[in-house]
């Protein structure tokens, strides 16, 4: 559908779930793959499913860690074109009313599901600019956009990638790089499947198709943001959720 043939595509929290499915999706279409986590032995194995693929052991949260990953890419493939920056702490969120968070609890979803999105952002960047092209896509989610409790860190974190977007999508502009977000409604992943029982029925009646979501349902939105037909869409943030809600 999208042929990436050799753009080069660094997917972080690639591991499994959302990141995994990427990953597949992006190889399919000729893109050679750098698959990014922090789970490091499910980084290879997901490399493993893909020919030519690379594992890179990366702490989105950590200045050099994410600088290290950008120079293994670049060692490895000697260039990069496409950053999906889809790390976050989801599942194993403490679910809690906002007022017994703790401090320690908010900075750990922040680092990763923002800080890590800017930093991981700052340290591929240079090899962008070099290239004059890039695409960068952010994985927010719905839930933003109706909010939901008991886990407001996470909903804040991901509203943040979401204003972040824009701002980047402006300074980046003139480098021909674009930004934008996907914002998922719950989908079917390991992850997402342990949150609750019945996981597969969740919201399925609220949505204008009502069935459950799956990786490849999101997958066709980022491979469109990836390549030359999404060239003058940037800035945006892109909710796939069956319809649950419109922006
Ligand atoms: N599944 C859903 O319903 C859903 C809905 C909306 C948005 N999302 C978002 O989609 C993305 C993927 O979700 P998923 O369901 O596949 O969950 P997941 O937990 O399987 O994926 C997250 C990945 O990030 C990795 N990770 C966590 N902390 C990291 C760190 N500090 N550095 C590097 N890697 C790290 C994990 O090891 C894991 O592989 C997340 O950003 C999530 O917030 C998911």
């Amino acid at each position: 559908m999208f042929n990436l043939t050799d753009k080069v595509v660094v997917i972080t929290g690639a591991a499994g779930g959302l990141g995994k499915a990427f990953a597949l999706a992006f190889a399919e279409q000729g893109a050679k793959i750098a698959v990014c986590d922090k789970n490091i032995q499910g980084a290879i194995e997901t490399a493993g499913e893909i020919k030519g693929a690379i594992a890179i052991e990366v702490d989105v949260a950590n200045e050099q860690s994410t600088q290290r990953m950008a120079q293994q890419v670049m060692d490895s493939f000697g260039r990069i074109d496409v950053l999906v920056n889809n790390a976050a702490i989801y599942a194993t969120i403490q679910r809690k009313p906002f007022f017994e968070i703790t401090e320690a609890e908010w900075d750990l979803v922040m680092n990763v599901n923002l800080k890590g999105v800017w930093m991981v952002s700052k340290a591929i960047f240079p090899f962008m600019k070099n290239n004059g092209s890039g695409k960068i896509i952010n994985i927010s989610s719905a839930t933003v956009m109706s909010g939901s409790p008991n886990w407001s860190h996470y909903v804040a974190s991901k509203g943040g990638v979401i204003g972040f977007t824009r701002s980047m999508a402006k300074e980046l502009g003139d480098f021909h790089i674009n930004v934008n977000t996907i914002a998922p409604g719950f989908t079917l992943t390991e992850a997402s499947l342990s949150l609750m029982e019945n996981a597969n029925k969740y919201g399925v009646d609220r949505g204008a198709i009502k069935r459950p979501s799956s990786a490849e349902d999101i997958v066709g939105t980022a491979l469109y943001l990836a390549s030359p037909a999404s060239d003058f869409v940037t800035g945006q943030t892109i909710v796939v959720d069956g319809g649950k809600q419109f922006i």
